[in-house]
């Protein structure tokens, strides 16, 4: 039975996955990385640091940077992209969240974000979201990010809930792994050919229901 569910938050709750992308294409051309659809969706919910990592590397220039100057371009990368999500307002969550999000309270599951941005709370805040979940899973608590299980697996400890009565709800294939892993069910939102791990897959946010999950479920 299920009784809570564990959100990761960019690409899923509101769109600031493509900010993110935005402000690590700057990086990569910066460094001479060549910017690829397949390197972004590789990047979608991945740290910071392990994100620029894996920029260095996608080009062959991860040893051409000392850990300062490492740094330096994830702080700039950070501040592009804290200039981008200045403006979200409640309008930025994605269509049909809030109603799920809404419809969930109402039918008494726990809520918790797993999401590995240090961002994710002033996000949350601009979207008016802050008080719809029990619990968020401290970034900065994490020793390992997705795909380890990790951050799923204290999302459902601060529900006070075993892994397996948690669903947890990602766009990232990075993410989806995290959650299996974690002994959760995987509701992917997105590609089903890059979410192919997911337990549930849905196209769009607006797919995202109660009705259309308890359909899944019984048909798998
Ligand atoms: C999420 C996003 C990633 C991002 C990471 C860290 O997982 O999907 O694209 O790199 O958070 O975000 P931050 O805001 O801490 O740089
Ligand atoms: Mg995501």
């Amino acid at each position: 039975e299920i009784s809570g569910f564990a959100f990761d938050l960019d690409g899923v709750i509101t769109d600031t996955a493509k900010f993110h992308a935005m402000a690590w294409q700057q990086v990569a051309e910066q460094v001479g990385t060549k910017w690829t659809s397949q390197l972004a969706d590789n990047l979608k919910g991945i740290d910071r640091m392990t994100s620029l990592e894996m920029i260095l590397k996608a080009g062959g220039h991860e040893t051409e940077y000392s850990d300062t100057e490492k740094e330096q371009l994830a702080d700039e990368k950070n501040h592009n992209y804290v200039n981008l999500i200045k403006t979200l307002t409640p309008d930025d969550i994605l269509p049909g969240m809030l109603d799920f999000i809404q419809s969930l309270h109402q039918n008494h599951y726990k809520l918790a974000l797993a999401s590995v941005s240090r961002n994710a709370p002033v996000i949350l805040e601009r979207l008016g979201l802050t008080d719809s979940f029990e619990g968020i899973v401290d970034p900065a608590s994490l020793k390992l990010g997705k795909p380890d299980p990790e951050i799923y697996i204290r999302a459902a400890e601060v529900m006070h809930l075993d892994p397996d009565k948690v669903i947890g709800v990602e766009d990232a294939a990075a993410g989806v792994t995290s959650i299996n892993k974690a002994g959760e069910t995987s509701l992917g939102i997105g590609d089903a050919k890059i979410l192919h791990e997911a337990n549930l897959i849905f196209a769009n946010t607006k797919e995202v229901t109660l009705q259309a999950i308890k359909e899944k479920m019984t048909a798998n």
